[in-house]
């Protein structure tokens, strides 16, 4: 290029660059984001909420009662005396820091090892290794499998944490079609043709339960498929391990094809009533992670609060079916009751009960508030982008602590609701809102 016309170029592209320039709060002040621009309506009551109280079935919000659906707390532990008591003695003896530094290099003890070893047991798998959070251990597990010249293809409805640990790899990804197998073979097809190429392998990555709608991850048949591809399968069960399974092992158990999940990741902060979290899998790849774990490598160690309570919690899972089975009442008669009232609750095969509602955004505010202020029910509410437009998902997460009175009284209220949806109160009641937003 002559050398008068560089300078051209340069001179221009210094002036586009100067003018393009932001200070970066700019964008941040000016768009909130996809649910931050909600907040003045919303924060406090529909996101953001505070339940007060012992966690439980029934838990004060706005000064008054209400049943709580949504708390994720499925064995009912979160309050049991004998859970507290060990939580209270761990932080009597440690304190909430011990042990300090990271795993790797000074925060490692005999009883994160014991618990490691408890779960891998429980869950049919050589060994397991500690995470401090399900979410960072998830994208840090997928970050540690695979290389730029791997494949990862996994399920378009995957949780943020998945989507998240795929954005961390340099290399192919394909989605499927929610549970859809044949656009899982189609893709496996593809993923198959990249590693090939690149002398790579495949990473299929699918829930257990997809904890929106509550469906089972198609664990059967994607195990099937390795008969025909060559692939790892990584499976996050977070809302399956403690409700599924003969033993509370989780999804693969439930569909009996544990042995065939390579590596099988479940939370604590669910069924364990707890935080913290744990991979599982064959040893060998289990102690690869340990080393190459980003996000427990160079973080501190799980504290021994948080290792003790989970060794009791998975003791009380092992040794009490009654919580599972009473879980199960719950969600039965739960589940049930709203069929047999015609409500909408979608393909779930799993405790997450979702109720599918027409309405708008504003009518579905003022419904949530009727709900939680005239009838005492406190659940989740899902709207618009997350599900299609003029869809309410209202979410429930039945617990081993909830109670048959507790399911009656929900059923009555949603068909109150349901009324009042159709027969056109929500939409008075919410014009305010609707003209506040602008719609
Ligand atoms: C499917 C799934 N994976 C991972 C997580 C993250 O777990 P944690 O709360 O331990 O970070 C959650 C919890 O919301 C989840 O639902």
């Amino acid at each position: 290029m002559p050398a008068e016309i560089q300078v051209l170029t340069k001179g221009l592209v210094a002036t586009k660059l100067s003018h393009s320039m932001k200070d970066l709060f700019d964008r941040i002040i000016a768009n909130k984001g996809p649910l931050g621009k909600w907040a003045s309506q919303a924060e406090g009551y529909f996101v953001f909420p505070e339940l007060e109280g012992p966690i439980g079935n029934r838990m004060k919000f706005n000064g008054k009662e209400v049943i709580t659906w949504s708390i994720n707390d499925y064995l009912g532990l979160g309050n049991l005396p004998e859970i507290k008591k060990v939580d209270a003695a761990a932080a009597a003896e440690h304190g909430a820091a011990y042990p300090m530094g990271a795993r790797m290099m000074s925060g490692h003890t005999k009883l994160h090892e014991q618990l490691q070893n408890e779960l891998a047991d429980f869950v049919s798998k050589e060994a397991s290794y500690l995470l401090n959070f399900g979410y960072q251990g998830v994208v840090s597990i997928i970050d540690a499998l695979v290389s730029k010249d791997d494949v990862i293809v996994y399920d378009v409805d995957s949780h943020a944490c998945i989507i998240d640990g795929v954005r961390l790899h340099l290399g192919k990804r394909f989605t499927y079609k929610h549970n859809d197998v044949a656009s899982l073979e189609k893709n496996l097809e593809r993923a198959t043709k990249v590693a090939e190429q690149n002398g790579g392998g495949i990473l299929v990555i699918s829930e257990g339960v997809f904890g929106m709608r509550g469906e089972q991850g198609k664990l059967k048949e994607i195990v099937a498929l390795k008969e025909k591809f060559n692939f790892r399968l990584m499976v996050d069960d977070a809302h399956g391990f403690g409700t599924l399974g003969k033993t509370g092992a989780g999804a693969g158990e439930e569909q009996d094809v544990q042995d065939d999940i390579d590596v099988y990741f479940a939370t604590f902060a669910k069924s364990m009533a707890g935080i913290g979290a744990f991979v599982a899998g064959d040893k060998e790849i289990i102690d690869y992670l340990k080393y190459n774990m980003r996000s427990q490598m160079f973080a501190k160690s799980l504290p021994m609060i948080y290792v003790k309570g989970a060794l009791k919690r998975l003791d009380m899972i092992r040794t009490m079916p009654e919580l599972k089975a009473k879980l199960w009442e719950n969600v039965n008669a739960l589940q049930n009751g709203l069929r047999q009232r015609g409500f909408d609750i979608g393909t779930t095969q799993s405790c997450v009960t979702p109720v599918y509602l027409k309405g708008s955004i504003p009518e579905a505010m003022a419904l949530v508030k009727d709900l939680r202020e005239n009838y005492g029910i406190f659940c989740s509410i899902v709207v618009y982008p997350v599900i299609p437009k003029g869809l309410i998902l209202l979410r429930l997460i039945p617990t081993a602590s909830h109670t048959l009175q507790d399911v009656q009284e929900t059923l009555d209220a949603f068909s109150a609701i349901r009324d009042r949806l159709e027969n056109g109160t929500y939409k008075r009641l919410s014009q305010a809102v609707a003209a506040a937003m602008g719609e």
